[in-house]
Order: structure tokens, then C-alpha cells, then sequence
């Protein structure tokens, strides 16, 4: 069966490796998001790979009316629609804490936005009982720390809408996934410190396929996340309280 994936969030690094590989398996894509000329370019570069469509279209995490068109194209295609989301903004802390406002916009790209976007699509994909959700969160939301806890309260909560969406769309045999990668090299990180066991927009597409072959319901990748967040997540409150990272 054809497999149209719409991605959400196209212009990320990470979202770029999971479409060209993607495309080479011969998946169709909606490839949506703010920047159209980076996107055009996106969808021509799949399409060459064998993606069998590619088009692009308007989407923002803030503006709700750009989801209604990408709804109704998806409604159109025959076969399985999947989506993945790649959408979030990692502010510095430090600008958050001199301007709570930001708050809004980092829960919105994060969680609010794509969670508003995935329970509306949801009802289609029960109806057509198949696709696939690929919802990328972050190591970041399983535990809040000074460095960045509004970026991870966002990710925590999306990473619970996750799990209920699971819990929902399961009964009509559509897989949903959580991704929890650790440091990537990417646009987000650039120009920031050399982050210990950070790894590639590469591996983390890789890792989401190996994933969605297996219907893993949570992954963590690098792999070597889940061993980490599992301590960092047992070490006490009193202590935890007192660290710096
Ligand atoms: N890099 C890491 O270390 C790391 C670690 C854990 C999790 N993640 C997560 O991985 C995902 C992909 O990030 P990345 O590392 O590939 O970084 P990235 O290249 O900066 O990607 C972030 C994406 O979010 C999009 N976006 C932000 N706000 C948006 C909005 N309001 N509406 C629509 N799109 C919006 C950006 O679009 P524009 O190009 O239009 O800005 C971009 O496509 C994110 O959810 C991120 O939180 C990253």
C-alpha cells in the first residue's frame, strides 16, 4: 500500500534525513512548514530520491488556519497518511526567564500546536485504519532542569499526548511512536558547547525506521538515552535540585 507521509516541521535537519530516506523506500510526502522556497527545494530533492509525490505546503505551529488545506489535501489521497512531527523551538533559558511571554510560543511549536494538528487528523486515520505517527519529543522533557525546563515542560507534555494518542488510535491499528532523542547536531544546537554522546540527524532517522519496523511504542536515540535518562531520572529531588547541567 502507498504511504504518504506528512511531515511536520520539513526545514528541520532531522526531518530532511527521515524524508531522503524515505524517499528512496518510495513513500509520497506532504512536506510542510514556514520557509516554501527551502521546502520547494525539499520536495524536488524527494522526488529524485523516488518519492512517487512530494508537495509542499504552508504550515505554522501558531497559526491553526494553515492546518485546514493540509487536512483536506491528506483527505484526498488514497492509501495510508502517516504523520511525523518534527516542529519545536529550544529558546535560550535565560532570554524565557527575562521574557515569560516566550512561554506561549515554545509550548505552542512544541506541543500545542502539533498535538491541535494530530487530534484533528485523528478521526480520518481511525476511519481508514492504518499510518503511522511519529511524534519527536526530546530527553529533555523526562526531567526538568535549570538549563532548559520550559523546552522540556513543552516536551513532557507532549510526550503524555503521545501516550494517550497511542492508547486512542491503537484501537483502530495505527502505530504511534515517540521518538526521545539526546543532543543532535543540528540547526537547534549549532554554536552551542559540544554536547557529550550527541549524535546525527542520520542515526536519529535510522533509529525512527528501525523503530516503526519493530512498532516500538518509545525510542531513545542515541540508544544509549534510555540508560542515562533512567539515572538521571532515579537520582533524588534533593539532590537533582542542587545540580547545574
Ligand atoms: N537537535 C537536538 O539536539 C534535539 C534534541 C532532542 C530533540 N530535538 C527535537 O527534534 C526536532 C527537530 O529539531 P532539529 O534538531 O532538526 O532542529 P531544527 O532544524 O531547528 O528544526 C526545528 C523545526 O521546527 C520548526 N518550527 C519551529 N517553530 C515552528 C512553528 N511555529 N511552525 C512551524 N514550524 C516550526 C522549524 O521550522 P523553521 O525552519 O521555519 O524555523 C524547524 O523545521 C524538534 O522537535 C526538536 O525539539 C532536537
Amino acid at each position: 500500500m502507498t504511504e504518504t507521509w506528512i511531515i511536520l516541521g520539513a526545514t528541520s535537519s532531522i526531518a530532511r534525513a527521515f524524508i531522503r530516506q524515505e524517499a528512496a523506500n518510495g513513500s509520497g510526502f506532504l512536506l510542510c512548514g514556514r520557509d516554501m522556497d527551502d521546502i520547494a527545494a525539499t520536495a524536488a530533492d524527494a522526488r529524485l530520491r523516488g518519492a512517487p509525490m512530494a508537495e509542499a505546503m504552508a504550515f505554522d505551529a501558531r497559526q491553526p488556519d494553515t492546518f485546514a488545506p493540509i487536512l483536506d489535501r491528506a483527505a484526498s489521497l488514497s492509501g495510508a497518511v502517516s504523520v511525523a512531527v518534527f516542529v519545536g523551538s529550544m529558546p535560550e533559558q535565560a532570554a524565557i526567564d527575562a521574557d515569560p511571554a516566550m512561554i506561549a510560543g515554545v509550548v505552542t511549536d512544541s506541543f500545542t500546536g502539533p498535538a491541535q494538528f494530530l487530534t484533528a487528523i485523528a478521526p480520518m486515520m481511525e476511519t481508514r485504519g492504518a499510518g503511522r505517527v511519529v511524534g519527536v519529543g526530546s530527553v529533555a522533557g523526562d526531567r526538568g532542569r535549570l538549563g532548559n525546563y520550559v523546552y522540556g515542560a513543552s516536551k513532557a507534555g507532549f510526550a503524555t499526548y503521545l501516550s494517550g494518542l497511542r492508547n486512542r488510535l491503537g484501537r483502530s491499528g495505527v502505530h504511534v511512536m515517540t521518538v526521545k532523542p539526546g543532543p543532535v547536531d543540528t540547526a537547534m544546537t549549532w554554536g552551542g558547547p559540544k554536547q557529550p554522546l550527541s549524535t546525527t540527524p542520520e542515526v536519529v532517522a535510522r533509529d525512527i525506521a528501525r523503530g516503526l519496523a519493530k512498532r516500538r511504542n518509545v525510542i531513545y536515540t542515541a540508544g544509549i538515552w534510555r540508560l542515562v535518562m533512567a539515572v538521571v531520572r532515579a537520582i533524588p529531588e534533593p539532590i537533582f535540585k542542587k545540580m547545574t547541567f
